[in-house]
This record gives structure tokens, sequence and C-alpha cells, in this order.
């Protein structure tokens, strides 16, 4: 019944479309326009299969007024994220070719947008600047090269000019667009966002003084290093550019109406002493956005930060600030990310920051950061969803029972004193997606609540403490992928994860008992495994051999018994191979010749015995061979030079090879 209705829904919705179009008509000249202009272009990825026949509204990325049924939109970007391998959608998706002057038929058009594409390496075509009436010019990442012309200083309606090229310098061999002067652009007195990131501008020296004729501007994104007093300017953003070197300029701290300024990823030096200190009032009230991380800042943090009442971001993370995290911070109320990660802050962290009521993240790991942290430096920190203090000498102190305000989501604890006792204000975290708690001081049992606790848990590192007992026979965590329980003193017989774990290790510890026969099915995306240095006995079972996702498999170290699995393995990317330290026996069977794309295989330290088959030619990509310490006979083979020439470490010693030694 319901699907009837649905359908004939369906069906009246599809008629009335037509009727819409039909009667909205589609303007013959500019019908033709297009069709000429598709004509020209390269469309491998057949985006443009819909323009056939007559409603060229209803055209793919066509738009049209719905009153004079005239097109002035234009949307060919193209959707796919950039890629420059050949085989990616991106592409082959790709529109090339040439733009036709027919584009010109469209007077009425607002709305161009070309980017994403590969024109590899055309210019800008002229033309584009007498079609008068446009707003929104796109032409971002699209392949285009050369100078822009001056012409499109024509386009007096314009409110948006994107021409930013990609940003990866991996991706260097693309063309490059520059701009030789900047006086055209002081006719577009409409412009209200002009991104021209990786542009060119390195003959353009009237950068200063055109950015100040123009009214409308709230959004500029370039990319060489300029700055000055532009008064209207609310936004700058001069982010992961080309290196921006030398230090932060003062003069920045005069942007009167400035909001947010990111300079982030840079190559920028010095301290930010002065330009805090010399900033002026109206940027200490304007400022919500301050991102200098990814530099080579050095020196104290000012304590005049503290002034700056309006930020809701403070970046400097991953630069080489030293001393003290300034207690002023504290009072920055309307905060809602600190990021500190990564410098060579020093001190106690000051209690100051458990007033931040609108905190979410506070990333400070990786500093030199002593002493030890109470409730009262997250008293007030209700909303905090994200807690990075890695990598520092800092301890907590919580009373048991303590209750904390915040819901965390990430919660990286790693290297800090957290134990010698389960912290029990993990039970009432019921968000966890990411818990690192490594090397974290904990000599404890791990309580059954955990297992319970964390329902949406999807990496988990409690590896490096002496946390004891057995584990749940089956985890129900659905989301668990990654798990690191590695140097503990868990026990027992290997846990039931879930079928979505990707990566785990569970090394060094005291599992006993055997793998389970039917592995595959429990872990098919299994890519590593490693449970070396167990109790770990029985064979390996053939199961193992088809989970075709496996990068890495690490059995050392244990009491595994019985033969090397005779089983063509699945995985077409397995890397290495380490079942060293066992008490296998029998022979290396033919079929090892599989793991095409094996760098490492070890398996010295067992009772393996024969001759080593033929089909380990196949294994071309290996880096170390360690078959020592067993039992393998008969001659040393010769190919073991010609097929693996990127052998490094090749050991046979203790084995029962006789003759000669191949050249
Ligand atoms: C025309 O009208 C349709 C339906 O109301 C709407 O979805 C579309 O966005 C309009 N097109 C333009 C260009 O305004
Ligand atoms: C221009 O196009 C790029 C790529 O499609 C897009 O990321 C960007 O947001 C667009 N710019 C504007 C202002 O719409
Ligand atoms: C467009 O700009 C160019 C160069 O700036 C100029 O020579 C030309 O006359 C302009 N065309 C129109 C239609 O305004
Ligand atoms: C970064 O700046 C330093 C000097 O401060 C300079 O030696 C180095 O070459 C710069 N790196 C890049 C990539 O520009
Ligand atoms: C916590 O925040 C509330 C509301 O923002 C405020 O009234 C209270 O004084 C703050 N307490 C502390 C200890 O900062
Ligand atoms: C730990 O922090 C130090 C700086 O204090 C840094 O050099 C090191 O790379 C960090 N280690 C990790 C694993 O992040
Ligand atoms: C473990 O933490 C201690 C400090 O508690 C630190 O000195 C050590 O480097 C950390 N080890 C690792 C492997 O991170
Ligand atoms: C594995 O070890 C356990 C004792 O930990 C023993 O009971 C069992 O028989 C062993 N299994 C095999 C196959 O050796
Ligand atoms: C060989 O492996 C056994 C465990 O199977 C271990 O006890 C012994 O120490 C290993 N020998 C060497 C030389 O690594
Ligand atoms: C190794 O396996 C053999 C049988 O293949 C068995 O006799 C021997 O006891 C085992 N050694 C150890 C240390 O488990
Ligand atoms: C060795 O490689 C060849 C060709 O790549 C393949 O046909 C053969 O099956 C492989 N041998 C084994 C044992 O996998």
């Amino acid at each position: 019944m319901a699907s009837s209705i649905q359908l004939v829904v369906l069906v009246l919705a599809y008629i009335q479309a037509l009727q819409l179009s039909s009667c909205m008509g589609c303007k013959e000249e500019e019908r033709q326009a297009l069709l000429t202009f598709k004509q020209s272009l390269q469309d491998p990825g057949n985006r443009l299969s819909s323009w056939v026949g007559d409603h060229c509204c209803q055209w793919r990325g066509v738009g049209c007024d719905n009153g004079t049924g005239h097109i002035i939109e234009l949307d060919l970007h193209n959707p796919y994220a950039f890629n420059i391998d050949e085989s990616s959608p991106y592409n082959r998706r790709s529109l090339r070719g040439e733009i036709d002057p027919s584009l010109l038929q469209l007077k009425h058009l607002q709305y161009l947008d070309l980017s994403m594409n590969n024109f590899e390496g055309i210019s800008v075509p002229e033309f584009i600047s007498s079609l008068e009436n446009l707003r929104h010019l796109n032409l971002s990442n699209a392949g285009f090269g050369g100078t822009i012309p001056h012409s499109l200083g024509n386009l007096t309606n314009l409110r948006v000019l994107s021409l930013f090229l990609h940003l990866d310098p991996r991706y260097f061999l693309l063309p490059e667009l520059s701009i030789d002067n900047f006086q055209w652009l002081s006719h577009l007195r409409s412009l209200e966002h002009l991104d021209l990131r990786k542009v060119n501008l390195r003959e353009a020296d009237d950068w200063l003084h055109v950015m100040n004729t123009l009214p409308s501007l709230s959004e500029l994104r370039l990319s060489s290093y300029l700055f000055g007093k532009v008064a209207s300017l609310e936004l700058l953003d001069l982010s992961s550019n080309e290196y921006i070197n030398g230090e932060l300029p003062v003069t920045l701290g005069s942007l009167c109406k400035l909001r947010s300024l990111d300079l982030s990823k840079n190559n920028i030096s010095g301290d930010i002493l002065e330009f805090i200190e010399s900033s002026s009032g109206c940027i200490e009230d304007s400022l919500q956005l301050l991102d200098l991380s990814g530099n080579r800042l050095c020196g104290y943090l000012p304590n005049a930060l503290g002034r700056f009442q309006n930020l809701k971001l403070v970046g400097l993370g991953s630069n080489l600030f030293t001393g003290p995290i300034p207690s002023s911070l504290g009072g920055l109320s309307s905060l809602q990310v600190l990021h500190l990660t990564g410098n060579k802050l020093s001190g106690n962290v000051p209690e100051s920051l458990g007033q931040l009521s609108e905190l979410v993240e506070l990333r400070i790991a990786s500093n030199m950061l002593q002493g030890s942290l109470s409730e009262a430096h997250f008293s007030n920190l209700t909303k905090l969803e994200f807690l990075f203090m890695s990598n520092n000498s800092l301890a907590l102190n919580f009373r048991v029972g303590w209750v904390p305000p915040f819901q965390l989501k990430y919660i990286h604890l790693g290297s800090c004193q957290v134990g010698p006792l389960f912290p029990s204000w993990l039970r009432t975290q019921k968000g966890v997606v990411r818990l690192d708690m490594s090397n974290a001081s904990i000599s404890d049992h791990m309580p059954d609540w955990f297992w319970k606790s964390s329902p949406h848990i999807s990496y988990l590192d409690l590896s490096d403490n002496q946390i004891k007992g057995k584990m749940p026979r089956s985890l129900k965590f659905k989301a668990l992928s990654e798990i690191v329980l590695n140097s503990n003193l868990f026990e027992g017989p290997l846990p039931h994860f879930s079928s979505n774990v990707i990566y785990l290790d569970l090394s060094n510890n005291f599992f006993s008992g055997p793998i389970h026969p039917r592995v595959h099915k429990m872990l098919p995306r299994l890519q590593l495994l490693s449970l070396s240095s167990n109790l770990i006995n029985g064979s390996i079972p053939l199961s193992l051999c088809k989970i075709y996702t496996l990068i890495a498999l690490d059995l050392s170290k244990n009491q595994l018994s019985g033969q090397l699995p005779h089983c063509m393995w699945e995985s077409s990317e397995f890397a290495a191979l380490d079942f060293s330290n066992n008490n296998l026996s029998g022979v290396i069977p033919s079929s090892m010749g599989s793991l095409v794309s094996l760098e490492s295989l070890h398996l010295g330290n067992n009772s393996l015995s024969g001759e080593l088959p033929l089909s380990l030619q196949n294994c071309t990509e290996l880096v170390t061979l360690d078959l020592g310490r067993n039992g393998f006979s008969g001659r040393i083979p010769p190919w073991i030079g010609e097929s693996m020439s990127h052998l490094v470490i090749l050991r046979l010693r203790s084995n029962m090879f006789s003759g000669g030694i191949p050249s």
C-alpha cells in the first residue's frame, strides 16, 4: 500500500517538474551557446551528459531566473577532492579543454564556478570580463595559468572572486597563476570576498594601497607576506602558505576590526611580546581568533594576552615558546580552544584555567609542564570535550569519587602520572571516543565497569602500565578499531573483540591459550596484529591467511607449535610476518610465495626443517629474512641473491645448510 502511494506522489511530482520547466522555458540562443561551449570542453567523466534536449534550465549546473528564463548560474565545479593521481575520481571527472567565447551569449550570468577542474595551464579567458552582471566568480584550482587579466577589473558587480590554488606544496607541478599589479582590483567596489591563496604576487607591490580603497572587503586570503593598515579588514588568512619567513609585524596590532588572524603553518620567527603589548585597544576588543600555530615563534607567552577579552580560539601550538602558561588566560571568558601543544612551556598549569567555562578544547601536550592538577583546574570546564595533556611531567590528583563537570570525547593523558589506581572518574564519562592513558603509572586491576562505561570508544591505548587481570571474554564495543594494550600484566585467554578492529597490539602480557580457529570471522578488517611475548600456545590457525586486510602479523616469542599454515595468503599488502621464537616445526610451505609484498620475514629460533621452497623467489620485496636457529638443510639457494635485490639483513646461521656459499 504505502509504496504504491509513494509511487503516485513521485509520478505527480515528476509531471509537475516537467510542466514547471516547460513554462520556465529556455532561451534558444542561450541553449545554443551552452552547446557550443560544451563542444569545446573535454568531459571524460560525462558530467555534462544531461546537456541534451530543449530544457536547458534543467541541465546539470545550469540555473535560470524563474521570472525571465534567462540563464543566471553556471556551476560546473568538480565535486571530487583534489588528487593528483591520474586514476583518481578527481582527475577522471575534471573538465578540460578550451573555454569557448560563446559563453558571452549568457548576458545575464551572475554566478560562474569552474573550480576544481583541470584546464591544464591555459590563461584565464579575457572575455570573462565582459560578463558584466557577474557577482560570483570562482576559478579556484581549475588549472588556469599565466597572469590574471587586468580586464577582470571591469566586473564591477563582483562580490566574490576566488582564484586560490591548491595549498599542498607537494603539488608544485601545477601551473602558476600570478598577479603583476593590483590596480585593476581597485575597480571592484562591491568586492567582499577575495581569495588569492598561492597566487604569485611577487611583482605586485601596490597591495596595501589598493586594499585600502575597497570599501566592502571583509574577507581576504593571500599568500604573500603582506600587511598593513586596512581599516575594514575583519579576516586575514595567510595560513599554510609558502613558508612565510620573518617576524610578526607589529602593525597587525592596529587592524581595528580584525576578528580573525590566521598565520598558522608558516615560518614566522621571533617573539609575540611586542605585537601583543603594543596592540591597540580596538583589536583587543575585536579579535576572536588568533592562530599562530606551526611557526618558529619563541620567548615567553605575554601576560597581556589576557586583555584580548573576546578571544574564542588561541592557537600557539607547534612553536618554540618557553616559560609558564600565563595565568591571565584564565580570564578569557569566551575562550573555546586553547592550543599550546608542542612547545617548551614549563612550570605548573595555572589553576585559573579551571574558570574557562566555554572551553571545549584544551591542548597542552608535549611541553615540559610539571606539577599536579586537581579538581580546581577543571572546576568550571563544563563544556570541555577534548583534553590533550600527554607527554609532560604532569600528575593528576583527584579525590576518589570526584564527579567531573565535563563529558570528554578525547582523553589523552599519555605519560602523565594518573595511577597507581585506575582512575574512577572515568566511570562518569559516557561519550569517550579516544582514550590514551599509556605509560600513566597505573598498577591496578582493570575494573569491570570500564568495559561497560564507554560504548562509543574507538581508540584505546593503555600500553606501558602495570594493569592486571583478565579481560572479559567478549568486548561488545562496536566502534572499537584501535586497541593498544601492550606491556601490561593482562592474563587469561585472548578476548573476542568487535569486528571493526583494525589495529590490535596485545604484546608483552601474559595472555595464554590458543588463537581462535575462526579468527578471520571475528577480525575481518584487521591490519596489524601483535601478540608477541605472551604465553600463547596451540598452532597457527589457517584462518589468519583469510584476513585479506593484514599488513603486519607478529606472533613471536610465544609457545606456538605445529606447522606453518599451508594456505594462500589473501592480503595483497602484507609487509611483515614474525613467527620467530616459537616451537614451530615442519617445512616452509610453498604457499609462502604468495606473500609477494612481504618486506620482512622472521622465522628464526623454531624447529623448522627441510629445504627452502623455490616459491620464496616470489618474495622479491624482502628487506629482512631471518631463518636462523632452525633445522633447514640442503644448499643455500643462489636465487636469494638473484631475486631479493632489496635484502639488507639475511640470517641463515645455526641451521644444517651444506655446500658452498653462492656467489
Ligand atoms: C527557481 O525556482 C525553483 C523552484 O522554486 C528553485 O528551486 C530554484 O532555486 C529557483 N532558481 C533560481 C535561480 O532562483
Ligand atoms: C570556490 O571553489 C572552491 C573549490 O570548489 C571552494 O572550496 C570555495 O569554497 C569556493 N569559494 C567560494 C567563495 O565559494
Ligand atoms: C575592460 O578592461 C580593459 C582593460 O582594463 C579595457 O581596455 C576595456 O576597455 C574594458 N572593457 C570594457 C567593456 O569596459
Ligand atoms: C625558516 O626560517 C629560517 C630562519 O628563521 C630559515 O633558515 C629557513 O630556511 C626557513 N625555512 C623555509 C622553508 O623557508
Ligand atoms: C563558573 O562559571 C559560572 C558561570 O559562568 C560563574 O558564575 C562562576 O563564578 C564560575 N566559577 C568559578 C570558580 O570560576
Ligand atoms: C614529547 O615532548 C617533547 C617536547 O617536550 C617533544 O620533543 C617530543 O617529540 C614529544 N614526544 C612525543 C611522542 O610526542
Ligand atoms: C613514560 O613516562 C615517563 C614519565 O612518567 C617518561 O620519563 C618516559 O619517557 C615515558 N616513556 C615513554 C615510552 O613515553
Ligand atoms: C596450552 O597451555 C595450557 C596451559 O596454559 C594447556 O592446558 C594446554 O594444553 C596447552 N595447549 C596446547 C595445545 O599445548
Ligand atoms: C628461542 O625461543 C625460546 C622460546 O621458544 C626462548 O626461550 C629462547 O630464549 C630463544 N632463544 C634465543 C637465542 O633467542
Ligand atoms: C616443541 O614441540 C615438540 C613437538 O614438536 C615437543 O616435543 C616439545 O616439547 C616442544 N617444546 C616446547 C618447549 O614446548
Ligand atoms: C609466484 O608468483 C607467480 C607470478 O606472480 C604466481 O603465479 C604464483 O602463484 C606465485 N607462487 C605462489 C606460491 O604464490
